[in-house]
């Protein structure tokens, strides 16, 4: 379960709340296999103090999205969460626009890669469903790649078949060359299924469709508690 946007709602207020510890917490009650964070240069949602609380809260396995830049691999040595996904960023993106490129940045890579696996963290990248970056993810040392899935979600219904089997053949090759595979971005209520059935797929990031639904289904609770102090 991805909190980000449980940030993104206290942040559009610089408030204290919504609390991501908290939703962190529910989420795990609800079932939630891990928590995932993406710790931004800009840390427009996710801040550092969430980095530091969720790593001693989080019961289940922290995963921690975060860019190449220095300055992140320093916070992640210090924080050591149980997994990092290295993923690419740009800083006006609304979100992430694409798996990294670990073919044309494969030195860089490598050495993140290193000094991450050194300090006991499983490192996941990732890419787009294109076999020379899931080659190039081998080859740069990780553990798992997450397998890009936003062109699949947000394919036209004619190209969602096409899209489908570029992840389903990445996610072959990868485990045949001994990686875990991980798959998020985009997922959904409605498509999140297929995905989900992809052998070995061992991992689903899923975070805005979650965060959506949760403030709907939460509505009616919450306005009833007000109404009630109300009168
Ligand atoms: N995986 C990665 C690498 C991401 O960057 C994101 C978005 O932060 C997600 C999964 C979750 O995507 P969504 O919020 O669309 O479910």
């Amino acid at each position: 379960m991805n909190i980000d946007h449980v940030a993104t709602v206290r942040e559009a207020r610089r408030a204290q709340e919504p609390e991501p510890v908290a939703a962190a917490v529910l989420a795990e009650l609800g079932g939630a296999d891990g928590i995932t964070i993406h710790l931004r240069v800009d840390r427009r949602h996710i801040k550092d103090r969430d980095l530091k609380l969720l790593r001693q809260v989080v019961k289940t396995k922290l995963n921690l999205e975060m860019s190449l830049a220095e300055g992140m691999v320093k916070v992640a040595l210090e924080a050591k969460p149980h997994q990092v996904t290295l993923v690419p960023e740009e800083p006006n993106e609304v979100t992430t626009q694409g798996g990294l490129d670990v073919k044309g940045n494969l030195d860089t890579v490598t050495r993140v890669v290193e000094r991450l696996k050194n300090a006991g963290i499983t490192v996941s990248i990732f890419i787009d469903p294109d076999p020379v970056q899931v080659r190039a993810a081998k080859e740069a040392g990780a553990d798992a790649i997450e397998i890009h899935t936003g062109l699949y979600a947000e394919a036209p219904k004619d190209k969602v078949d096409e899209e489908y089997q570029k992840i389903l053949n990445a996610a072959q090759l990868a485990q045949n060359l001994g990686l875990v595979v991980h798959a998020g971005h985009g997922l959904n209520y409605k498509n999140v299924a297929p995905i989900a059935a992809i052998p070995g797929v061992e991992e689903l990031n899923i975070g805005h469709s979650i965060v959506a639904r949760a403030v709907l289904v939460g509505m009616e609770r919450a306005v009833y508690e007000m109404k009630r102090l109300l009168k």
